[in-house]
């Protein structure tokens, strides 16, 4: 897609649609207010037959017939309440290029209310407009003979308000934050057999080489010297090696502080010897999710380049029950020296991050963020609306739940404190990875925790959100990307 500005007003603007809003309280912006006039007032007319109410979601499409140089007029309804929220803009914005997209148009044209640069500021808020594009229009690749092309290949941003340079800043940023979130969608929603292990470390080399990133990716054999039981035990019930995918980005090399990325890499969870059920198995393709969410925030932070250090760490492996399949009842030495029974075979996740957590505070990281689509139970909780964090340190935490926020992927905290340690205490091991059904999300906390020991750390519970059911604002119908946006701003508020 092709991102271009203008001072020109929208009225004047050739394109195959021009997307306007329209909120009941402050009415047309001054934009649609021009398109209207050269309308005959056609959108006035539909506002007072309550054809347009303005409402949250609304969209309505109009035929200019000639009488301005774009082919369709959509208007967008903001809502009452939500037509200050940048969060809710970026998805009306979404909606809106998306049913341009749906109409054939391949060049659209835009501006935004006047409000909105006062309140949300103007670089933000051109990022939000052009993650809400390119989010929108995102298609999930598939492997078809006939697909459907037809795509928005040029947005016009009409703008005369803001800074030539604010424009340009959001635009860009808005650009590396919706490809890096394409990425992880990309990535999550390949197929297992195509996105092994194997792949996926060799999907990170390209990232690494294509911006600059320092890479190590450590082998099967390399796994045993280093001690990463706990990994090389899921990997065992599957044919596909696995990897710990190590990636650096030293963008402040006087700084002591580094940002760890730790992120779940399960190509395919197929439950191991307790195996999972067999309606929607297929969704557990997408159970690398979080390591998608930190291969796409990588790929930003390259480009971006903020003033802080990241070092990502993907545990990556199948979950199978293969003969040589791990079972319920080993006991495993991991890397940091502490054991783990095995209750459940299922919950692999939490043991192979365990390495991940221990591998990242032992090359450096002086902060931690585990992202995993880790328990059911977190879908329970907060559905698909949001992701769960949870963590050891206040301030740390707020910093991530700020970074989430800005990033308009609103997360909600759950509690991980001592209360909770009781469910995973083994008779045999240091912890036991399974703990009974009540408080499913909290205990994989209770779990990663250990693992965190005295480094602040928050853990990230994606397997709500990291998938959409629908096709909803920015979202698709699958692999949302989610996590993504939220790791860059962190790296990047880090880096401030
Ligand atoms: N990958 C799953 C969690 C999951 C469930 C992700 C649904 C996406 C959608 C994880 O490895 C798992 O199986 N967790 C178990 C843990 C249980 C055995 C303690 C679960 O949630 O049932
Ligand atoms: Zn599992
Ligand atoms: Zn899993």
């Amino acid at each position: 897609m092709e991102w271009m500005k203008t001072s020109e007003a929208l009225v004047k603007i050739p394109a195959d649609a021009v997307i306007v809003f329209y909120a009941e309280s402050f009415g047309l912006t001054s934009d649609a207010k021009e398109i209207d006039k050269r309308m005959d007032f056609q959108i006035s007319r539909l506002i007072e037959e309550k054809e347009i109410t303005g409402k949250y979601e609304e969209c309505t499409v109009i035929y200019s017939c000639g009488r301005v140089p774009a082919n369709k007029i959509i208007v967008i309804g903001l809502g009452k309440e939500k037509q200050c929220k940048l969060n809710d803009f970026r998805q009306s914005v979404a909606m809106g290029s998306r049913k341009a997209q749906e109409l054939g148009a391949s060049k659209i044209a835009l501006s935004v209310p006047d409000h909105l640069i006062k309140s949300a500021g103007s670089t933000d808020l051109v990022q939000a407009v052009v993650e809400g594009v390119e989010l929108g229009c995102y298609e999930h690749p598939v492997y078809k003979k006939d697909v459907n092309n037809q795509k928005i290949s040029q947005v016009i941003f009409a703008e005369h308000m803001m800074s030539q340079s604010s424009v340009e800043a959001g635009i860009e940023r808005g650009i590396v934050f919706a490809e890096a979130t394409k990425l992880a969608r990309n990535l999550s929603h390949q197929p297992a057999n195509i996105l092994t292990p194997t792949k996926l470390a060799n999907v990170a080399c390209e990232i690494a080489a294509r911006c600059d990133l320092d890479i190590e990716i450590i082998d099967e054999k390399e796994l045993e010297n280093i001690g990463a039981r706990a990994l090389l035990s899921v990997a065992k019930g599957s044919k596909e090696p696995p990897k710990m995918i190590v990636l650096r980005y030293q963008g402040a090399p006087n700084d002591k502080e580094t940002l760890g990325l730790v992120g779940k890499g399960v190509t395919f969870d197929s439950g191991g010897i307790q195996i999972k059920p067999a309606t929607n198995m297929d969704w557990m393709k997408t159970d690398m999710a979080g390591a998608a969410a930190v291969l796409g925030a990588m790929e930003a932070i390259g480009t971006l380049r903020p003033y802080c250090n990241v070092l990502a760490v993907i545990p990556t492996c199948e979950n199978m029950p293969g003969n040589y399949a791990y079972r319920p009842s080993d006991v495993i030495t991991s890397m940091s020296g502490k054991t783990i029974e095995v209750i459940h075979t299922d919950a692999e996740g939490r043991i192979i991050l365990a390495d991940g957590l221990t591998y990242a505070k032992q090359q450096g990281a002086t902060k931690l963020v585990d992202i995993a689509t880790l328990t059911g139970a977190s879908l329970v909780a907060l559905g698909r609306e949001k992701a769960i964090a949870m963590g050891n340190e206040r301030d740390f935490i707020k910093e991530v739940l700020d970074a989430a926020e800005k990033s308009g992927e609103p997360m909600w905290e759950l509690p991980v404190g001592e209360e909770y340690d009781y469910y995973l205490k083994s008779d045999i091991a240091d912890i036991k990875n399974e703990g009974g059904s009540t408080a499913g999300a909290i205990q994989g906390g209770v779990f990663l925790k250990l693992f965190a020991e005295e480094t602040p750390w928050v853990h990230l519970d994606i397997a709500g959100a990291s998938l959409a059911h629908q096709d909803h604002g920015i979202y698709r119908k699958g692999s949302t990307g989610s996590g993504t946006r939220s790791l860059i701003q962190l790296a990047l508020q880090m880096g401030l």
